[in-house]
């Protein structure tokens, strides 16, 4: 079976099952029992996970729920920072290592206590507050996997602004999008990285976005490569001028549970990104609770690494606020896995003794074609506990995973969730629920979720349809930034009074939930959102370009790859001698448009696309010819020769495959 993504009838699920280990069953941090008692009363379980925040002002009401609008916690104060490193330095673990930080360059290592990083978040405060920040503005953090990364977004934390961090992988123009739409005063970047072995630049993408975004104040540039950058004078500073003279102390602020704790834009089914807006009480109470649920973690004693980049949202919940409000220690590595060797990664568990690896199944996969020589050459027994995220993982990476990395006696918590969800929804706990190979198994304690058909009616205990959540959860987004139409249209209209997901799910014969991929226009590659919309936006922006048709194929690697159809304008169709150059040269435009994450694998030149009498793109034929399946049903096409001859020259053009950088 290589089921990666699959329509809900073709979705094969596994009947095996792995028990949990008997000793981590015996010591595990949750109990079969907090299901039924969240069953029984949500509201009182979630206040009980808020106690296990430090709060400056209790909150009066749970929930206030006005139907799309929640608010958690309510009358609730408390600042974030806080109880990500105060706390745990007041509580006598200052001199615990938070951050093992792991440059790509070997040797180039830091490790930070959490009584160093609460020093450099305080000084990083000052220095925000002397550019001008104040509590509700909004700060832009486009930085590497540096530690000044969650530095920065702590600092913003700290003083009650909300950051938007910008993944390093996208453009100039993608920064500017979103740089206007939250209205940031501040961006914090760095000179460049280091990534695939070479150091590469951050800082022109920056230059040359903030020149059209008019609300940027101040740049503050971390210096990482020592590589040569423009400077504006005024406006740009260097980290350490700005930060490193600051007081080492900071006077932390009390902000309201639902102060806006950051932005973090995604992409939807039309083509402009979504500012997706979380706040603090709940978001902290469930991106805590969850990440010590479901990794059974032990702060004292455990070693984490979360493997996502701080420019995704599982950077933020479970790299940055899960981890730091549990006060354990983590590792944090800048580069790539193939940096060093094509063993980096068991080095780096090896070296620090990882206890529990959090990871996407395309990593999983990449390493699976690489060979288990090189993982079995290194010593992983420090390993406990699995995690995995991001996209549906196939029962064979998931087997694998369990073998070769997890030495047959981890068990593996594959957890869906979404930007939009904030944190955890669907996992196993790793002491109670016993797994099936490529299942998330069901929803966490304190969450409510059903299965629908296409009216909304649920599907009962077994049986497919759409995933939907019922219920109100802490976590939850709290809108998208500026447009409340956009919020309610795009997840609360489809059915009525349910958040809808966008995600296809399966209840097999034992009620348990198979997660079967989008059902929308959100591809998925690499664990990583991107809208067929918005790279057909950049396509037909670049002038040759008549019209584009963009679908996500199955792809054993990568989940989905992204493949174009593209045609041209009249005028330079016989210019275009190369259709290989020129695929190129479409490919490159849309890295400068979105980023070099968006670049389709395949590009096809066709002279014409598949249309129904009413002019709609029937993309399920180009996924068909994409995937090089048998065509379906091409009655209702305006000009059935078309796509047959769509799929001749598919079939018998390079394409132009490169893979996704
Ligand atoms: C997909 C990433 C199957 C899903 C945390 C969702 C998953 C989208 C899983 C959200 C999983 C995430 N199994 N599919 N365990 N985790 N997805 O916003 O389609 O980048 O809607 O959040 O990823 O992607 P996002």
């Amino acid at each position: 079976m290589t089921t990666t993504q699959a329509g809900i009838e073709g979705f094969a699920t596994e009947d095996r099952r792995f028990d949990p280990p008997a000793e981590l069953a015996a010591s595990a941090n949750v109990r079969e029992d907090a299901y039924a008692t969240a069953a029984a009363d949500r509201l009182s379980f979630w206040e009980e996970q808020a106690r296990r925040l430090q709060w400056a002002q209790p909150w009066d009401t749970a929930l206030d729920w006005q139907p799309p609008f929640a608010k958690w916690f309510v009358g609730g104060k408390l600042n974030v920072a806080v109880n990500c490193l105060d706390r745990h330095v007041d509580a006598g673990n200052g001199d615990r290592i938070a951050l093992h930080w792991v440059g790509e360059p070997e040797d180039d290592t830091r490790d930070l206590t959490y009584r160093e990083l609460l020093r450099q978040v305080s000084r990083t405060a000052h220095a925000l507050t002397e550019l001008g920040v104040q509590a509700g503005d909004r700060v832009c953090i486009y930085l590497p996997m540096v530690p000044e990364a969650v530095i920065s977004m702590l600092a913003c934390a700290r003083i009650g602004a909300a950051h938007s961090v910008v993944f390093g992988g996208f453009s100039a123009q993608a920064l500017v999008d979103r740089i206007t739409d939250a209205d940031a005063k501040v961006v914090i970047t760095a000179d460049g990285g280091y990534r695939r072995g070479a150091a590469s630049a951050l800082k022109p993408a920056v230059d040359e976005a903030v020149k059209r975004c008019p609300s940027v104040t101040a740049v503050v540039v971390v210096k990482r490569t020592g590589q040569d950058v423009d400077w504006v004078e005024g406006r740009d500073h260097w980290w350490a001028d700005v930060v490193d003279r600051q007081p080492q102390s900071h006077q932390a602020e009390a902000f309201d549970a639902e102060q806006p704790l950051f932005l973090l834009y995604t992409s939807g089914t039309t083509g402009k990104p979504k500012g997706i807006l979380h706040t603090s009480g709940g978001y902290l109470v469930q991106t805590a609770y969850t990440h010590w649920a479901v990794f059974d973690l032990k702060p004292e004693t455990d070693v984490y690494w979360c493997t996502a980049d701080v420019g995704w949202v599982t950077g933020h919940s479970y790299l940055t606020y899960g981890p730091l409000a549990n006060g354990c220690t983590q590792v944090m590595y800048e580069g790539t896995p193939d940096a060093g060797g094509r063993d980096r990664w068991w080095k780096i568990i090896e070296t620090y003794g990882v206890t529990i690896l959090y990871t996407a199944p395309t990593a999983i996969r990449t390493f699976m074609k690489w060979g288990e020589e090189l993982p079995g050459a290194h010593d992983l027994s420090s390993l406990r506990v699995l995690g995995s995220v991001g996209e549906p993982i196939n029962p064979e990476a998931w087997m694998w995973y369990r073998r070769v990395i997890g030495g047959d006696r981890c068990p593996i918590v594959d957890t869906w969730w979404q930007t939009e969800t904030g944190a955890m929804m669907i996992a196993p706990l790793p002491g109670v629920s016993s797994c099936k190979p490529g299942s998330a198994m069901g929803p966490l304690p304190g969450i409510s979720l059903d299965v629908v058909d296409g009216e909304g009616t649920s599907v009962g205990e077994v049986g497919g349809g759409f995933l939907t959540l019922d219920e109100p959860w802490p976590a939850m987004l709290r809108g998208i930034w500026g447009d409340e139409q956009r919020y309610r249209d795009t997840y609360w209209s489809r059915f009525e009074g349910r958040y809808f997901a966008g995600d296809g799910a399966k209840w097999d014969s034992d009620h348990v939930l198979w997660l079967l991929g989008r059902v929308d226009d959100v591809m998925n590659v690499s664990g990583h959102r991107i809208s067929t919309t918005e790279v057909e936006s950049a396509l037909v922006s670049h002038p040759s370009v008549a019209e584009a048709a963009v679908v996500g194929a199955t792809d054993p690697t990568t989940g989905q790859a992204i493949v174009a159809f593209v045609t041209v304008k009249g005028s330079v169709a016989d210019d275009i001698s190369s259709g290989e150059a020129f695929a190129q040269e479409l490919r490159d435009h849309v890295a400068t448009q979105i980023g070099p994450i968006a670049k389709p694998k395949q590009i096809h030149i066709t002279p014409e696309l598949p249309k129904t009498r009413s002019g709609k793109i029937m993309r399920r034929l180009l996924k068909d010819v994409a995937e090089n399946r048998e065509l379906g049903d091409v009655t209702t096409l305006a000009d059935p020769t078309v796509v047959n001859a769509i799929s001749a020259r598919a079939s018998s053009q390079p394409a132009g495959g490169s893979p996704q950088d």
